[in-house]
């Protein structure tokens, strides 16, 4: 079976990781892997601050809460993302408001932002979508406008940029994270990133239980969202290939592109002329005149042993949302529609051209 995803792990990330546990650097507090990790990935990003925390679903909680959203409040999210977006606003008491998407990107639709701002409207968390970079020029100066917070959620735009500038330096804040399918990866884990000195503060202290001095005396009610060092020994070995992995994820993009371009009934996916793509998967859509539809598809290439899956089930079609006093399950035709069509194909860097063309071929085949 080609799988999904195949992370890249070498010998520097074993190197790193046994040498954290030979120096005893076992929880975050000891030792510099932590802090090599968080000031090393911040940079990368183009942020002051990183504070490194259990995944990409405690980041987006944190900086929620870090932003003092609660009851009453309504986020802005894009419809078609992971669940954690909306989670962290759910927990956090807030409302998510899913915003549809558009038909390029797949990102959520700009054009529709302005008209689901209301009176309670706190923040709005775009999400880069399968590694293409929403406009956050154009996000930024909305939001501007309407004084409302920006939580990017990149996990899975590490490294993509909007005119030369990197997804996750626009916003208040932004949120990465390092599973195991990311573009790197430390097993779990996750980091949020900023350039305020006072955000910074309060993610650190909620990160780590509220503690303060006196030490066991708490003002706030933290959590203990804290990476392990010997994660953080991990990550700082994957951030010094990451060039290398985005660069191989290109190709491999570069590659299905070429291969995949004369299928008839197959919508590949973009890269506008502003936007880097990182090509976090490779995501495309199966249309009415491919033939067969997307479930076929998948079935038929999972039987020739290539593993594949579908896009996001949209927030506005989450059960768990329906009965939220106030959710607005406002129609997403165009998420909607992703959920149906959408499907993501093998994605590894490591993937070579012949394993691309058994993709295409199985495709092919999948086809008549
Ligand atoms: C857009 C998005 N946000 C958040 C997450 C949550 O990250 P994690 O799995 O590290 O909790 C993911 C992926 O898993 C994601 O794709």
């Amino acid at each position: 079976m080609i799988p999904v995803f195949e992370p890249m792990i070498g010998e520097t990330e074993i190197e790193y990781v046994t040498d954290a546990l030979r120096r005893g650097e076992i929880s975050g507090n000891f030792g510099t892997y932590l802090d090599r990790f968080e000031k090393g990935f911040a940079a990368y990003c183009g942020c002051k601050h990183g504070i490194a925390v259990t995944s990409g679903t405690t980041a987006l909680h944190l900086a929620v809460d870090a932003a003092r959203i609660g009851a009453g409040d309504e986020v802005l999210i894009s419809a078609s993302t992971n669940i954690a977006t909306a989670l962290g606003v759910y927990h956090n008491g807030g409302l998510p408001v899913p915003v549809d998407s558009e038909n390029v990107t797949w990102n959520l639709d700009l054009e529709l932002v302005e008209s689901l701002i209301t009176p309670r409207t706190k923040a709005i968390i775009p999400v880069h979508l399968f590694g293409h970079p929403v406009d956050m020029d154009h996000l930024m100066e909305i939001a501007t406008r309407h004084n409302i917070i920006v939580i990017e959620d990149c996990a899975e735009s590490h490294g993509a940029t909007v005119r030369g500038r990197m997804t996750g330096s626009f916003g208040d804040m932004a949120c990465y994270s390092f599973y195991a399918n990311k573009v790197i990866t430390t097993g779990e884990g996750g980091m949020v990133t900023t350039n305020d000195d006072q955000l910074a503060e309060r993610l650190r202290l909620l990160r780590n239980l509220g503690f303060t001095k006196p030490r066991f005396r708490h003002d706030v009610a933290g959590y203990n969202f804290r990476m392990t060092s010997y994660q953080a020994a991990m990550g700082l070995a994957q951030l010094e290939k990451i060039d290398t992995i985005i660069a191989e994820k290109r190709r491999v993009a570069a590659t299905y592109n070429s291969l995949l371009a004369d299928v008839p009934g197959l919508r590949l996916p973009v890269e506008l002329n502003w936007a880097k793509n990182v090509y976090w998967m490779y995501a495309l859509t199966v249309e009415p005149d491919f033939g067969s539809t997307r479930d076929e598809l998948a079935s038929k290439l999972a039987q020739a042993g290539v593993e594949t899956r579908t896009f996001f089930c949209p927030m506005n079609r989450q059960p768990v949302f329906k009965e939220l006093p106030g959710f607005r399950a406002d129609n997403c035709p165009v998420a909607d529609r992703l959920w149906e069509t959408g499907l993501y194909l093998p994605s590894s860097p490591t993937l070579s051209d012949k394993k691309l063309e058994f993709v295409r071929d199985a495709i092919v085949v999948a086809r008549n």
